[in-house]
């Protein structure tokens, strides 16, 4: 916006649109979504990304530049309208700019591959670098936006301290083996050892690293020192799912927090749950309703309903059970000690209970190493918050915060007990009771919007095969 005094107001359409009245001179600018040139005049609908909606720019023949430039104006051409604002006499727009002025900025060349007709997403995903000016797009990247504020508005409310932690790391959070190898070794032929192996002695760090799959034992430091954390970074996967619902790199949200267990962390995680939906459902209002008409009609009932009902709470021994006796036909079938599978998740969540669940105190031999151990010695004080349509989209849990125990599950499962010599050291010096969790953003992202792949709801997708852009 121009602060000079006298010059003309360069204002978005969402200003525009959030008007009381009419009247007085404005410029907008932005790109052509439709060009309508009809007999004496010229209808372009601009967009800039500022909302849903886009203004209409009305340009009659008096404009100098009306028939060599603007009656040529298509889909996509980078312009500068300046004129007043007006009431619109078209139908589902309050107001229209009147053109004294329009400058084309940027035309658009003939092979546009954005045309007026739908894409299908799988093509859209080949033009990453165009599909931000899809309506779809659009509306995911500002739902992006309004939750990543909202998420740091909700922890910062409650006194969390924002942590950055490492995206480089020589440790696997996860103790699964998922990891991309940071390395400036020469691929071809790396030094090798005495015994033949690659030597990363002589690698960058002086040691094997890797990208991060989670911060959360990052997360686990600075809690025991500040109490309530949280961080909010880019984790990296190299698991070789092919789904509508993994990324080799996405976002997570981790809070931890000290002095807290498992029931603590699933009264957080609820609560941060309906406030991200709730900001969203108050601050993208057009956004949703759009997706509720073109890409899922359920979304709107289903997150109203989130918002407002408790979550249900099951173990999983209870989870097991369900399952078992549903009479259902599984592809895997369940029994006490398998893994849930997203057919299971999805069976307890949308059949059986029908709103979120939050389903604790998993089998230990099925998760990370580093959840506290019942007293039934079998589960840890896990949780993974399920919802319909997606599965899991959040897993945390109560830390072990017990020295012993934790080294006796860390042999169970063949880690390494020198690479984690830090974390036990926090066992060791004024340990306490701590919990936390991580929500995958483009998860939550995937379930507000309705959107079927998860490779649609973050702009640049990175899975198997794929990292153009
Ligand atoms: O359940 P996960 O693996 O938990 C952790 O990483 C813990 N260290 C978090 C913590 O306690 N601080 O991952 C957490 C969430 C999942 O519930 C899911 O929403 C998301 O991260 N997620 C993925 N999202 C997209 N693509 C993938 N490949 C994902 N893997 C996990
Ligand atoms: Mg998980």
């Amino acid at each position: 916006m121009s602060e000079e005094p006298g010059a003309i107001d360069c204002q978005s359409v969402r200003q525009i649109l959030a008007r009381e009245s009419a009247g007085g001179v404005v410029t907008l600018r932005g790109w052509v979504r439709t060009a309508r040139h009809s007999k004496g005049v010229s209808f372009l609908e601009v967009g800039d990304g500022s909302c849903f909606a886009g203004l209409q720019v009305v340009a009659a023949p008096e404009l100098e530049n009306f028939e060599a430039e603007l009656r040529h104006v298509q889909t996509g051409y980078a312009v500068s309208a300046t004129g007043e604002i007006v009431d619109s006499p078209g139908k589902g727009q309050r107001f229209e700019l009147q053109a004294q002025r329009i400058e084309v900025i940027g035309a658009v060349a003939e092979d546009y591959p954005l045309q007026k007709k739908r894409h299908s997403f799988e093509f859209l995903r080949t033009i990453a670098h165009l599909r931000p000016r899809t309506n779809t797009l659009g509306a995911v990247l500002r739902v992006r936006n309004v939750a990543s504020a909202a998420i740091h508005e909700f922890f910062q409310e409650r006194g969390f301290l924002l942590l950055h932690t490492p995206i480089i790391t020589s440790s696997d959070a996860e103790g699964a083996g998922q990891l991309f190898r940071v390395s400036t070794l020469e691929a071809g032929e790396p030094p090798r050892t005495e015994s033949g192996s690659v030597d990363f002695g002589q690698d960058f760090f002086g040691r094997e690293t890797f990208l991060t799959v989670s911060g959360q034992l990052e997360a686990e430091i600075a809690a025991l020192a500040l109490t309530n954390v949280y961080a909010f970074g880019p984790t990296f996967r190299a698991e070789n799912s092919n789904t509508s619902r993994h990324l080799a790199e996405f976002w997570m949200i981790e809070p931890e927090m000290a002095f807290c267990d498992l029931d603590g962390n699933v009264a957080l995680a609820e609560a941060f749950l309906k406030h991200l939906i709730s900001r969203v459902l108050e601050r993208c209002a057009d956004d949703m309703a759009f997706f509720n008409e073109r890409i899922d009609e359920t979304v709107l009932e289903t997150l109203q309903h989130i918002v407002e009902t408790p979550f249900e709470r099951i173990s999983y021994t209870d989870a097991v059970d369900i399952l078992e006796r549903s009479g259902e036909r599984f592809e895997y079938p369940v029994k006490w000690g398998v893994d849930l599978q997203s057919e299971h998740e999805r069976y307890l969540t949308e059949k059986h209970i029908g709103k979120p669940v939050v389903v604790t105190d998993y089998p230990a031999t099925i998760k990370a190493f580093y959840m506290y151990l019942n007293d039934d010695e079998r589960t840890v004080r896990a949780m993974d918050v399920l919802v319909p349509k997606v599965g899991e989209i959040v897993g945390g849990s109560q830390r072990e915060h017990r020295l012993d125990v934790l080294q006796r599950r860390m042999a169970d499962q063949d880690l390494d007990r020198d690479a984690y010599w830090w974390y036990l050291d926090l066992r060791r010096y004024g340990s306490v009771p701590h919990s936390g969790f991580g929500l995958g953003f483009e998860r939550i992202v995937q379930f507000m919007t309705g959107m079927a792949n998860i490779r649609d709801v973050i702009p640049f997708p990175r899975v198997p095969g794929a990292a153009e852009f």
